[in-house]
């Protein structure tokens, strides 16, 4: 039976049910198109878009959305992987760096985890662009090289190959002019349909919620985090979704290079081959990253049948970083992905001396009391600016722009204290962060309650 764009869209505006082969055919036309089959056109799916943004969908529907996309271009083949293969995915957030650690610890401890990851968006930043400042670390990597590399270490860190999921690609950009993003539906379609492409086991969501996350409120990050579990298990899948707080950056430092840094010194403190103490101010400040790292981790392992419960996966993980083999894989890794492995290394083995920011400034506290909070989005614009992320696609990131906190939400403070140190490449891109900074940090007498981070965990 012929699929007709016109039906489908009219279907979806009238709130009808929409049946998978409408949903496919919808699909498959969108990418196949060409100048003998025009149709859908950009106006008939910006309309479908709109259909589904305010009509929504039921979870079938979402299901076969999602298949659809999953489907509309090559996919990873995991099926020569010996072992559970499992990836996490973050909706979003600043300093938000759990991935680099997460990858190599759950290899580690013997999962396969072959991680497709993205680039910043808004006032988020990107895994790709985070290990891209590692000399000459390759970020575009052939899915059979991938594949490889997953087989000898147990991970891999790269980003979509042009023909994956092509379906996403064509509605992403016409959700971005069409008003048609902020839908929890396509949201999910969109997102799982990548994750789901890698040929996964189990899938580990963070679903980020507060002034830093994409959904601002609990509730619509509960129905997201809701819908993505749902569509995952459908897909035969083990999902879980974990809602966590973004109500300030995630562990000391945002940036790109920086956040390399921050999970590199941590790595190499707890790995005992390796020489090197990080004062125990610098990991106070790192604590709720490891925290969220090893809650992570922890359900990851629990669902690939390495521990018993999420708590004793927290500990394995935690394990893995201990005894150092996670540093190993981290270092593995990185030598088969950079064409420049000496300098890759030599920057690894020192991270902090291989941080060359050309200008920074210290923000310091104007008057003592506790630091009450912040929004979270605004500093993450901040980091943005100072050049770490791009104001339009395709821009370069700088790789050492960022900014270092020196305090987190409930320290006590003193007039004058060190609350932020700005790093940038270009001394004036300092000036409007700095501005931004000043005017969303709240500095109040009375102590805050401090939120829990992980504040619920979702299964189907
Ligand atoms: N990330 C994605 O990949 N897709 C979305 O729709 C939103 C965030």
């Amino acid at each position: 039976m012929t699929i007709h764009p016109i039906d489908v869209i009219q279907h979806k505006r009238d709130g009808l049910v929409l049946s998978d082969a409408e949903i496919e055919g919808f699909i498959q036309a969108l990418v196949k198109r060409d100048a003998e089959h025009p149709t859908p056109t950009d106006a008939q799916a910006a309309a479908f878009l709109m259909a589904v943004f305010v009509r929504g969908l039921n979870a079938q529907e979402l299901a076969a959305l999602t298949h659809a996309m999953r489907f509309s271009g090559e996919v990873f083949d995991s099926s020569p992987l010996q072992g559970f293969v499992v990836d996490k995915h973050s909706t979003g957030g600043v300093g938000d760096k759990t991935s680099l650690l997460i990858a190599p610890i759950v290899a580690a401890a013997g999962l396969k985890d072959p991680m497709i990851s993205g680039r910043s968006l808004g006032h988020t930043g990107g895994t790709l662009d985070k290990l891209e400042t590692i000399p000459g670390f390759r970020t575009q990597l052939p899915l059979e090289e991938m594949l490889a590399i997953v087989r000898k270490v147990g991970f891999a860190m790269a980003g979509q190959t042009p023909k994956l999921v092509p379906a996403d690609r064509i509605l992403y950009e016409l959700r971005d002019h069409t008003g048609t993003v902020e839908s929890p539906y396509l949201i999910t379609a969109s997102i799982m349909s990548k994750k789901l492409a890698e040929g996964l086991n189990g899938l580990v969501l963070d679903v980020k919620t507060g002034s830093g996350a994409f959904m601002q409120r609990d509730e619509d990050a509960r129905l997201l985090a809701r819908l993505m579990v749902e569509t995952g298990e459908l897909a035969g899948t083990k999902t879980v979704a974990l809602l966590t707080a973004m109500d300030q950056p995630l562990g000391r430092f945002a940036g790109n290079w920086v956040e390399v840094q921050e999970c590199v010194e941590l790595m190499q403190h707890f790995s005992p081959q390796i020489d090197f103490t990080l004062s125990e101010e610098k990991l106070r400040l790192s604590a709720d990253l490891l925290e969220l790292t090893h809650a992570l981790a922890g359900h990851m392992l629990h669902l690939g049948g390495k521990a018993a419960t999420p708590e004793d996966g927290a500990d394995l993980s935690e394990w893995m970083l201990l005894d150092g083999s996670a540093y190993r894989n981290f270092l593995e890794m990185v030598e088969l992905q950079s064409d420049s492995w000496e300098a890759a290394r030599a920057a690894l083995e020192r991270p902090a001396e291989f941080h060359r920011p050309a200008a920074m400034r210290v923000l310091e506290a104007q008057s003592g009391g506790y630091l009450a909070g912040m929004d979270c989005r605004q500093v993450g614009w901040a980091v943005q600016r100072l050049g770490a992320g791009r104001a339009k696609p395709g821009d370069p990131v700088s790789a050492h722009a960022g900014i270092e906190m020196h305090v987190k939400i409930g320290d006590r403070i003193e007039k004058r204290q060190p609350l932020i140190t700005l790093y940038s490449e270009d001394p004036d891109l300092l000036h409007e962060p700095e501005a931004m900074l000043r005017e969303t940090i709240r500095v109040e007498q009375e102590m805050p309650d401090r939120a829990k981070l992980v504040r619920e965990v979702l299964r189907r």
